[in-house]
């Protein structure tokens, strides 16, 4: 009698621990099918910093539309640091009224209207960088106005932590989206310092592996407590991490500054393409609202985009270094090849002579070959969008400073 007592007790207390209602067991894992490639989209800071409203943020998804750039694959408005008001008596985040009087829900709803998705932004901390009200300690209250508001992303910081770990702070807002209920890609900015790429795949869909980017090609940044980064400075920081990324999974070296007026159009170019071989996130930082034809042309090049997007979602590598010009490989889908040259010296043109054949080149990292010996080639000029024969002729070639050319290998059967 006394075992049957026991063992009714010890079902009866399971069930309620794990039982159906139970509301403290967490789901400690992100949303999975989201991101399955390289998120595209727009973000607010590298333009506007705390300048954010509606009214600026609907131009910008109206922008998003008659540009192109939203055919081209391009998905999210994302509203970064400075949306905030306050907390109300409940503890409930609000946007401030001024900036937004309409709320968010409206805005999520007119974004949505124009096939777009809307990112909100946070942090883990008591503050923002921005000095905003942080999550900390309101992350399930947060994660449930932004279901209630209609987010589909959100970016999460990491200023005003002191105290915290970097995994266990992702991990509660990852359990507050999942037990919120509504699908949001987790866009984990902790800016490599624990290094995210070891623990982070099923924590978030993309992580920043670098503090952040400066609007130059090729300088540092100095702000005495803290630096922030050049695009070739950036670029060097991947080093070693391609092996992390992959579907739902990403390595975010941070957003684009094409467009915003400090890179020449061969700079625009170079960096969209090395982000495109990254197979990073590609988050546009400009106004989207009066961009020229040359800046729409680099953010809507569909033959980059296409490597950027492309399936297999294998990250880029530097294949070897020559005369300052850099030869990139990534491996794509259905056996293709995207392969960049980039010229990093400032002032001269190099002129490269590239014998496809000289050498088979193995990616161990992702178990792919390529062997010109073996199959022959098409040679595609994403740029010029030319074709320029094939893999059984040395390419011939010339880059300008701070240029690029990105070609496809496609296979010929
Ligand atoms: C940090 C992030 C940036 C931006 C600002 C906002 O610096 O890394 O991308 O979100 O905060 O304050």
């Amino acid at each position: 009698m006394k075992k049957i007592l026991f063992l009714a007790t010890v079902i009866l207390c399971s069930s309620f621990i794990f039982g159906q209602g139970n509301n403290y067991v967490q789901d400690y894992t992100k949303f999975q099918g989201l991101a399955l490639t390289p998120p595209m989209g727009w973000n607010s800071w590298n333009k506007f910093a705390c300048n954010v409203d509606e009214a600026m943020i609907r131009q910008q998804a109206d922008a998003m539309v008659s540009s192109g750039m939203r055919d081209a694959g391009y998905e999210y408005i994302n509203i970064d640091d400075c949306w905030h008001g306050g907390r109300d008596s409940l503890g409930f985040i609000f946007p401030d009224a001024k900036r937004f009087p309409s709320g968010i829900k409206v805005l999520a709803d007119y974004v949505h209207s124009k096939g777009l998705k809307l990112g909100i932004y946070s942090d883990a901390g008591s503050q923002t960088c921005g000095g905003r009200p942080g999550s900390r300690g309101y992350e399930f209250q947060d994660a449930l106005k932004y279901a209630e508001w209609g987010i589909d992303y959100l970016k999460y910081d990491w200023c005003n932590t002191e105290g915290l770990k970097a995994e266990g702070a992702y991990k509660t807002i990852t359990a507050a989206l999942k037990k919120a209920g509504r699908p949001m890609v987790l866009s984990i900015c902790e800016w490599g310092t624990d290094a995210p790429w070891k623990w982070a795949q099923n924590v978030g869909h993309l992580w920043r592996t670098t503090g952040d980017i400066y609007n130059c090609f090729d300088c540092v940044k100095d702000h005495g407590t803290w630096k922030a980064w050049g695009v070739m400075q950036i670029l060097d920081k991947q080093a070693g991490l391609r092996q992390y990324a992959g579907p739902g999974h990403w390595n975010d070296p941070d957003m684009l500054e094409v467009g915003n007026g400090q890179l020449t159009p061969a700079e625009d170019r170079a960096h969209f393409s090395m982000w495109a071989m990254l197979a990073a996130p590609l988050i546009a930082g400009n106004d989207l609202r009066n961009m020229d034809e040359q800046t729409i042309g680099v953010l809507t090049n569909k033959e980059v985009i296409a490597i950027n997007q492309d399936p297999l979602g294998i990250q880029g590598f530097r294949y070897s270094i020559k005369d300052s010009v850099e030869t990139w490989l990534k491996p794509l889908n259905g056996g293709d090849w995207g392969v960049v040259f980039l010229n990093r010296n400032k002032g001269k043109t190099i002129s490269v002579n590239h014998n496809w054949q000289e050498k088979v080149i193995v990616d161990s990292v992702a178990d792919r070959t390529l062997d010109t010996r073996k199959i022959n080639y098409s040679v595609f000029d994403c740029w010029k969008k030319i074709s320029l024969g094939n893999t059984s002729t040395p390419l011939k070639i010339s880059i300008p400073p701070h240029d690029v050319m990105v070609v496809r290998l496609k296979a010929m059967r």
